[in-house]
């Protein structure tokens, strides 16, 4: 990788882990919805250029991630083994605009989220949370 990399002040155990009763409620239907909607987000966004043109099937891998990470099946360690997921970002530069983007792109998906998805209102904001803190961890350019 031909850039100065930037390494953010924290590590990714300093992040604490969504809720296991966030899939219980939730279940498998409901979190490929709300990643559906989440790249269709992203798809519309000022970082759109960042994603594969065919974001259905982007969205489906990203929610075998986030199945597992909910508290459901590990998915995505099944099909694509350790989801290492700074070092699967690098070949994107992310700076600290780019990653706003991002979460505001969530933040928006996650509004009404209770009748959307059936997400369960107790653990929004530790997901919220969550989502602000790892998100860091994916920085990895200063520019
Ligand atoms: C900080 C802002 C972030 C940006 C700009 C970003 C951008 C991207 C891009 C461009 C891809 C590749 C295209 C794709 O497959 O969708 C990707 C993949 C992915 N991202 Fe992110 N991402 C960010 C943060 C996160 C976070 C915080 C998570 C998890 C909580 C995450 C989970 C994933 C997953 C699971 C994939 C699929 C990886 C794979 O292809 O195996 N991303 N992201």
């Amino acid at each position: 990788m031909n850039r100065p990399i930037y390494v953010p002040p924290m590590r990714p155990g300093d992040v604490r882990p969504p809720s296991k009763a966030i899939f219980a409620q939730m279940g498998e239907e409901n979190v490929r919805q709300m990643l559906r909607d989440f790249y269709q987000e992203l798809g519309a966004s000022a970082i759109k250029e960042m994603f594969p043109r065919n974001l259905e099937i982007a969205s489906q891998k990203s929610a075998d991630f986030f199945i597992g990470l909910l508290g459901g099946p590990a998915l995505y360690h099944q099909k694509h083994g350790n989801p290492m997921m700074r070092a699967r970002h690098m070949p994107f530069s992310i700076n600290a605009q780019k990653r706003q983007v991002w979460l505001d792109c969530f933040e928006a998906v996650l509004v009404d989220a209770e009748e959307k998805y059936d997400f369960p209102a107790d653990e929004l904001p530790g997901f919220l949370e969550f989502l602000r803190g790892f998100s860091m961890w994916m920085v990895n350019s200063a520019e």
